[in-house]
């Protein structure tokens, strides 16, 4: 879908900063602190690097300090000479979190350092905040690919061979490069054979996150193991690419629950979604070109969600995960379920 909302809202308040000191933070098993809400750079297939960059020097501007960056999202260049940009202007680099993620061509042993330092390049940086394992599967899609695209030798999830990829992202800790590890798209079966293993655990799981999308049990193995919830899709995706989309999906800013909330607190439900996000414990990281500084504001200023909303927002789950990843299974005749080994056992090769 192509946006063509306007740059500002005519209705928007002016967008003065919100002081990053009001941000809610959370402490990581390290003893770090991560700001509550993140920028996501994800470009849909349909906006731009230089959009998303000038986006991110916007966000920075407004007290944005955590931004969410990723090698296959195509932009890490251009985000780079904003974050240069950003830093030039008196922002230092120990006020940023910066996070980006290993690509699923990329879990090779010789190539996981290879593609960190890439990614540093290209973000003009010494070091990252966090660099997770952006999918369990070495399955990998082309850029802009549709839902029937599969990559030619595509594996199930071999345990062995993800703990030879950890074991590199061990070793950027080791080399100063990387300061703290973490995974994305996993589930409890795999999360539990990597926490038997690991000799650095994850400190983050990112994972989709959204009203009608709340993952309790993942979500509470995730805190009860040490590991922060950080929630993609925070908003419900208005914009994902059409390969992410089926006509089962609901999209949770339609809720009738979350529209009378929203009118409660006059506020857009996109508030709602990213202050539900905040308050229940996970750190969203919304995309947003238009919006970023009224997302700021829901995470950061104005009144919260009353216990009874939030009570009721627990209540409208449809446990609708909207990116499915069918583009990265591994044989004829899956079903996308099969990627989240939904019987609680992975699912076998
Ligand atoms: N780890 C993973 O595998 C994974 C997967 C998916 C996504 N992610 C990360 O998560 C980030 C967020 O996910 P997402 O981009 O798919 O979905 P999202 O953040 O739920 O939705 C973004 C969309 O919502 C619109 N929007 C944002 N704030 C709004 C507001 N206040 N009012 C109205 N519309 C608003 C944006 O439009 P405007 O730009 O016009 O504001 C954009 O089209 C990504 O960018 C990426 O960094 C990670």
């Amino acid at each position: 879908m192509l946006h063509s909302a306007p740059a500002v809202p005519s209705t928007a308040p002016p967008l003065a900063p919100i002081d990053p000191v009001v941000i809610p933070q959370r402490t990581l098993s390290t003893g770090a602190k991560m700001p509550a809400i993140g920028l996501g750079t994800f470009g849909s297939d349909h906006v731009s690097p230089s959009e998303i960059a000038a986006a991110v020097v916007g966000a920075a501007a407004v007290g944005y300090r955590h931004f969410d960056c990723a090698s296959v999202y195509g932009n890490e260049a251009e985000i780079g000479a904003a974050f240069e940009k950003i830093l030039r202007g008196g922002i230092t680099r120990k006020e940023l979190w910066i996070t980006s993620k290993l690509w699923n061509d990329k879990h090779g042993e010789d190539d996981v350092i290879a593609s960190c330092r890439k990614s540093l390049a290209d973000l003009r940086l010494e070091y990252l905040d966090l660099y997770l394992v952006h999918w369990p599967f070495p399955n990998f899609h082309p850029p802009g690919c549709d839902v029937s695209s599969r990559s030619p030798d595509a594996r199930p999830y071999i345990h062995e061979n993800y703990m030879k990829t950890w074991r590199k992202m061990e070793e950027l800790v080791d080399l100063g490069l990387v300061r703290h590890i973490g995974t994305s798209n996993m589930t409890i079966p795999k999360l539990k054979l990597l926490l038997r293993d690991a000799r650095i655990r994850p400190a983050v799981n990112e994972m989709e996150l959204h009203p009608h999308f709340q993952q309790p049990e993942l979500f509470k193995f995730v805190v009860e193991n040490g590991m922060e919830p950080v929630g993609y899709c925070p908003i419900g995706s208005p914009g994902r690419p059409e390969r992410d989309r089926t006509p089962e999906d609901t999209a949770p800013t339609e809720d009738r629950v979350i529209l009378e909330i929203a009118r409660r607190h006059r506020t857009h439900p996109a508030a709602v979604c990213i202050k539900w996000a905040v308050q229940r414990g996970q750190t969203p990281i919304p995309f947003s070109v238009h919006h970023y500084r009224e997302n700021l504001a829901a995470a950061a200023i104005g009144d919260p969600l009353t216990e009874e909303e939030m009570r009721v927002i627990a209540t409208i789950d449809r446990k609708c995960r909207l990116i499915k990843g069918q583009v990265f299974l591994w044989k004829d005749g899956q079903t996308w379920e099969d990627l989240w080994d939904l019987s609680g056992e992975i699912t076998p090769p």
